[in-house]
């Protein structure tokens, strides 16, 4: 294998988001417009050159890899992307083949995924009331993504609840969450929202700091930090009357850029550097100019020495746009 990717301040490039997909067979009010309009298809790259540049990153040093969307499991055939890249597994080139998924395809797909050498998913639930559930994803069925949570944990996949804290819509729900979520032996991290493309409302309207959040939780729950992470950018804390693993996605009340440590990948082969910056290299071109892997590769090299420092989100009143156009399902977050 190839040189590890280093970006310029000497952060260690090892995982890989792939948005497969922009589209999304939900709405949810802090991620998109109702009308939202997506990518022509032909412009998507197919589910072999998704493969190979996948295959060529982990065989620069990328060591896990998460598949997202929009909606990962409505791509047509997705699976054969899943099964493909299950090889680097078996190899033990691979550390995690994992997927972000909104849960409403979970129940059909759960024990392939698993077959594949998924060990975990983390499923985006915002609220337990169906609907509230409705309102918050527009059209969104609780009870269907509730099944996948079922069929999931049946195939022996551990689950990781997403929840997007809201201000006045969920946060008054989110001691209950944790105690449904960690009852069912599942871990729940929670979400400060970020400004990434329009949306019909106001984040402002939306944002709920989670330090706020935290010493609600803290009349009803014992919080006590623990140093584990998932290679993802949440901290954690072990509940002590659950038991229970609670984590904080905090990019607006504290940056964790310096710990960053992925890129990510559109359907359309776009390279993302940051979540939080616009610029992108595209890998498409490479790809389709040669069978040879020498130009992708040294594509994502040159990416890579212009990875930004890190985001510079702001949600206030004075920023009514939001910081970057791209909605989160371009680059799967
Ligand atoms: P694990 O730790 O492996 O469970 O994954 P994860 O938390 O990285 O992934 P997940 O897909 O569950 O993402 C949860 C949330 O974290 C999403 O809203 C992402 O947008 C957000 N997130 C992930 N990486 C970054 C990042 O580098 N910067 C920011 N600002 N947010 C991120
Ligand atoms: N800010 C924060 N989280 C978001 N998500 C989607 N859009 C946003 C946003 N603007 C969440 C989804 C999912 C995860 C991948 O990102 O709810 O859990
Ligand atoms: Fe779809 Fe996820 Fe965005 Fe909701 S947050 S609309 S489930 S991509």
């Amino acid at each position: 294998s190839g040189q590890p990717l280093m970006d310029p301040f000497g952060r260690a490039i090892t995982y890989l988001r792939v948005s497969v997909t922009d589209r999304c067979d939900f709405r949810c009010v802090y991620c998109m417009s109702e009308d939202m309009a997506f990518l022509p298809k032909r412009d998507l790259l197919t589910l072999e050159e998704l493969d190979r540049i996948c295959s060529v990153f982990v065989g620069q040093g990328v060591r896990k890899l998460r598949i997202t969307g929009g909606e990962p499991l409505v791509r047509r055939d997705i699976m054969s992307l899943f099964r493909s890249l299950s090889r680097h597994l078996s190899s033990g080139a691979l550390d995690e083949l994992t997927v972000t998924t909104n849960g409403s395809q979970l129940a059909r797909h759960a024990a392939e995924l698993a077959a594949c050498g998924v060990k975990r998913v983390n499923v985006s639930i915002d609220t337990l009331d169906a609907d509230k559930f409705r309102r918050i994803t527009r059209w969104g069925d609780l009870s269907k993504v509730l099944g996948g949570l079922d069929a999931a944990q049946q195939a022996g996949l551990k689950i990781k609840i997403n929840t997007v804290a809201l201000k006045g819509v969920n946060e008054d729900e989110i001691d209950d969450l944790v105690a449904w979520a960690h009852g069912r032996g599942m871990d729940l991290t929670l979400i400060e929202v970020m400004p990434l493309g329009e949306i019909d409302g106001q984040r402002i309207d939306q944002f709920m700091p989670l330090s706020v959040m935290r010493a609600r939780l803290g009349a009803r729950y014992t919080l006590e930090d623990i140093e584990e992470r998932t290679g993802g950018p949440a901290r954690y804390a072990r509940v002590r009357e659950t038991g229970g693993k609670l984590g904080f996605i905090t990019p607006m009340t504290h940056n964790f850029c310096e710990s960053c440590n992925r890129v990510r990948l559109t359907c359309t082969g776009q390279l993302f550097m940051c979540l939080g910056q616009e610029d992108a290299a595209d890998l498409r071109a490479p790809v389709r100019a040669s069978e040879d892997d020498q130009g992708l590769k040294q594509a994502i090299h040159d990416a890579i020495a212009r990875k930004p420092k890190g985001h510079d989100f702001i949600i206030d009143r004075r920023h009514a746009r939001p910081a970057v156009g791209r909605h989160m399902s371009m680059t799967g977050g």
